[in-house]
């Protein structure tokens, strides 16, 4: 595996490359979540590519950036075990010059985690176009876990014309459910074991709807039911266009929770 830390080698490098590159992005710290991504990615390209960037612009001011969880050679070693061919660690000076063409989000950027987190898409957005501009890949693969972040960068891809796929992958979950973040790390025993309610909520709203159960309110209902002792910040049950549905449209809903645990915001969801 080659460590890369500018936007020159890399570019030389792929300027060589004539078959497929799967790429990840990431902001390290990486989980079995992003390895599920990169060993998928490793079955379909010749050449795969991960990223480490915690990137600036998609955290709010007061938000977590100094304190996200940095594990760089662990980080490495995971990538070398999984086989990546070059991982990217650039430094945010070499992703970013003083002024910038920006990135406006489309509304729907603005509603679930855009209303908590106003202008977080952007940054997102901002940074992945500029890292697809770098890698070039062929395939690009994101977890279903940031659902609306998925539904953001397909549009953009699709708006923007990039040859790119964009590939969805699974939730990986611990043996007990809890959906696997980054910020897994900062919860203390009890707010762990209540996390559990998360996942357990969404496998109860998705056994009611296998019983037929398509009204998307009492779906919510028996979710906030569940969850009431907990600071609950959404249960949104939308399509995956993210419009909010009076009806379970079965292969086209997702129902997402989000959960304050004091700093830390834990989301979770299930495509149905
Ligand atoms: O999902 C993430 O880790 C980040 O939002 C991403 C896509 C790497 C962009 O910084």
């Amino acid at each position: 595996m080659q460590i890369l830390k500018t936007i020159e080698e890399l570019q030389d490098i792929r300027k060589n490359i004539n078959s497929n590159v799967g790429f990840i992005p990431t902001m390290g710290a990486l989980h079995d979540g992003h390895i599920s991504l990169i060993k998928k990615a490793r079955l379909e390209n010749e050449i795969v590519v991960v990223s480490i960037f915690v990137n600036p612009t998609q955290f709010l001011l007061g938000e977590d950036l100094n304190t996200y969880p940095r594990k760089d050679e662990a980080d490495k070693k995971i990538c070398e075990l999984c086989k990546v061919d070059y991982l990217f660690m650039p430094e945010i000076s070499t992703m970013y010059s003083e002024e910038e063409i920006l990135i406006k989000a489309p509304n729907k950027s603005y509603i679930l985690e855009g209303l908590a987190r106003p202008g977080h898409f952007d940054g997102v957005l901002q940074v992945v176009l500029k890292l697809f501009g770098i890698v070039q890949p062929t395939n690009a693969y994101f977890g279903k876990k940031d659902a609306q972040q998925l539904s953001l960068i397909t549009q953009m891809v699709k708006n923007l014309f990039l040859p790119i796929n964009i590939i969805p992958c699974e939730i990986v979950r611990e043996n007990d459910g809890l959906a696997m973040s980054s910020r897994n790390v900062y919860l203390n025993n009890e707010q762990r074991s209540d996390a559990l309610l998360l996942s357990k909520s969404l496998y109860l709203a998705a056994s009611l709807v296998a019983k037929n159960e398509k009204n998307t309110s009492i779906l919510t209902n028996k979710i906030s039911e569940m969850m009431k002792n907990l600071n609950v910040e959404y249960i949104a049950i939308v399509d995956r266009e993210f419009n909010e549905i009076e009806t379970i449209e079965l292969d086209n809903t997702i129902i997402l929770i989000v959960v304050r645990f004091e700093q830390t915001r834990l989301l979770d969801n299930i495509w149905i």
